[in-house]
């Protein structure tokens, strides 16, 4: 029987969330630079946001955007096939495989866009999919929207994945798809790419990695751990170490023209606007200058993490310039983030469920902006916490 207030659901979900300290609510910020915000009245030294490298703030970014708008308008007005595909889309893509290494991309809306519509393009209810334990919302959303069969392998357990390749491999499946992401979006650790390959191989299995972090940072020319591989698609997304928005794909021609004509996620939507598209393209001709920069990002990050582990701090396994201050309690991380909130430093809890259970932490990330002061800053100010 239909309730009588057909909000009910909704109270009770919020009101769970809000039992559990769990509940969200959007907290506003001014940029100032690459890693300063204002929020709330007050000036913070922003570690939480992806922008790697300080692209979104990049002059050579932000003219590409205007002059792409002056020329081209502020909006592609149609779905790529029916008339938003402009001469400014293909030639995007054309560099971006070429800069991957691959034969072919395609431009999607955003990496929430991409997996969730790319991977029941390639699933159906006879296929089987490994994923990672721990791979973003994004990829599961996907794969729940297909009636594949879904088995999760422990976090970055490559010998537990085998095992599934093994047993999936002698049943009739139509066919065998590895998904995983690079680095780790909230662990920053990295896949094994290469053991990767050679398992999909070994096991005629489609290896879909979401190198959303690894993008702009790692990799050759900083396109990514998967550029330049033997990966059947990658997704990359923009609106991280690129400065931007929006996201790719990366693949073979064939693989391209069939999500040209089997994607819906690519089909029915409009086409990426001009000024993203000037941006995005700004940026990827700035990568193979910004080897310096990834070079301190990645040293900034390792003697971060160093000094942090020597305070008691647990981060996890990450290798990369994401790194999570895992506390455990959720009332703790936040009070943690809220300590460091008053010392100046933008740094959001994330907890369940976006992590496990248990796992709540800080998600530090770092940009090749920040100074050795904002992290000298950030030492000081954790070690004035008392939990
Ligand atoms: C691993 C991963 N994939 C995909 C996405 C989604 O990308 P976008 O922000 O472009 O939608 C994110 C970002 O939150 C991510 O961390």
């Amino acid at each position: 029987m239909v309730q009588k207030d057909k909000f009910t659901f909704v109270e009770a979900a919020l009101a769970r969330r809000t039992e559990n300290q769990q509940l969200r609510s959007l907290q506003p910020v001014e940029p100032i630079d690459a890693v300063q915000v204002i929020q709330h009245g007050c000036r913070q030294i922003n570690f939480s946001s992806n922008d790697y490298l300080g692209l979104a703030k990049h002059p050579a970014l932000i003219a590409a955007a205007q002059q792409y708008t002056a020329h081209y308008g502020t909006s592609a007005s149609a779905s790529r096939l029916v008339t938003g595909t402009y001469e400014i889309h293909q030639q995007l893509e054309a560099k971006l495989a070429a800069a991957c290494g691959q034969e072919a991309a395609l431009l999607f809306s955003s990496g929430f866009q991409a997996n969730s519509t790319v991977l029941p393009a390639l699933l159906n209810r006879h296929a089987v999919v490994l994923c990672d334990r721990l791979v973003h919302s994004s990829l599961i959303q996907g794969i729940l929207a297909s009636d594949a069969r879904l088995i999760r392998y422990g976090h970055g357990n490559l010998r537990q994945l085998e095992h599934h390749l093994e047993a999936v491999s002698s049943a009739s499946y139509s066919r065998i798809l590895i998904v995983t992401e690079t680095v780790f979006s909230m662990d920053g650790d990295q896949t094994d790419v290469s053991a990767l390959i050679q398992l999909a191989q070994r096991y005629n299995a489609i290896l879909y990695l979401d190198d959303a972090h690894g993008l702009g940072v790692l990799g050759q020319g900083g396109m990514g751990l998967a550029a330049h591989q033997s990966v059947d698609l990658t997704v990359g997304t923009f609106g991280k170490a690129f400065g931007a928005f929006g996201a790719f794909v990366a693949c073979s021609q064939k693989l391209r023209d069939y999500l040209i004509n089997c994607c819906p996620g690519f089909i029915y939507t409009t086409a990426l606007p001009p000024a993203v598209l000037g941006s995005i393209d700004a940026a990827l001709s700035l990568m193979p200058q910004l080897e310096a920069e990834r070079q301190k990002l990645m040293q900034q990050a390792e003697t971060l993490r160093t000094q942090l582990q020597q305070m008691g701090f647990d981060t996890g396994a990450s290798t990369t310039q994401i790194i999570p201050l895992i506390v455990g309690a959720e009332d703790k991380t936040l009070r943690l983030s809220q300590w460091l909130a008053t010392q100046g430093i933008l740094a959001t809890a994330i907890r369940p469920p976006t992590v496990a259970p248990g796992t709540a932490r800080i998600r530090l990330a770092l940009s090749a902006c920040h100074t050795p002061d904002h992290l000298a800053h950030l030492i000081h100010s954790l070690k004035t916490w008392h939990g």
